[in-house]
């Protein structure tokens, strides 16, 4: 049986320190929210186990929803997006926030908001668990920063590499020999 965690050249955020990152992105989304219509729009599928957590920490009320969109290119090339699971509720009015588990390029964040857009909710913002600034493509800036990380291809904590190693607790940067082969294939 292998064991994921040596095919890590590092951990970057352990257990504790991504459960502190949820707590305090919990306490400020409550405290900035707490007079406006909070809904949570959830990217999958790498934003879900961060999604659950930081959800579990925002202490006033605060409707959720899913979608999907898949990006083909690693974001480094300009790959089209599209989309794959659609919300299942209107969002006009609401105070929208949508929660990431990485801002790269910001390629799909920039497609997620301008379809959100279109649906006319009251606010966009954005909450992301990690934030990679050397990447960035498209003119976009998070609101909530868990952990901004150098660019490293990371795993774990809903992140994949070929849909392995979402179930890690923790987030690692992936050994480059298991995955420089082949940086196309990268699932939501
Ligand atoms: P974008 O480049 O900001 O559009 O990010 C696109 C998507 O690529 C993210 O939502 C992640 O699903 C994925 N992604 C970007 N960087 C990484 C990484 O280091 N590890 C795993 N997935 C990543
Ligand atoms: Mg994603």
């Amino acid at each position: 049986m292998s064991n994921m965690r040596e095919d890590m050249a590092y951990i970057l955020a352990e257990e504790k320190e991504i459960k502190e990152i949820c707590k305090r992105l919990g306490k400020q989304i409550s405290e900035d929210y707490k007079d406006k219509d909070i809904f949570i729009v959830s990217v999958l599928k790498g934003a879900f186990v961060f999604c659950a957590d930081v959800f579990r920490n925002i202490d006033i009320p605060c409707g959720i929803d899913f979608m999907a969109i898949s990006s083909y290119g690693s974001g480094t090339t300009s790959g089209s997006i599209k989309l794959i699971k659609d919300l299942s509720v209107d969002i006009a009015g609401k105070d929208i926030l949508i929660v990431e588990d990485i801002l790269d390029s910001g390629m799909s964040l920039s497609y997620t908001i301008a379809l959100l857009k279109t649906r006319n909710p009251n606010s966009i913002k954005i909450c992301t668990l990690l934030d990679k600034p050397d990447r960035r493509k498209a003119d976009i800036k998070a609101d909530y920063v868990g952990k901004v990380i150098p660019d490293e291809f990371v795993v774990g904590y809903g992140l994949d590499y070929d849909e392995k190693y979402r179930n890690l607790p923790y987030i690692g940067v992936l050994k480059r020999e298991i995955h420089e082969n082949n940086k196309e294939n990268i699932n939501g």
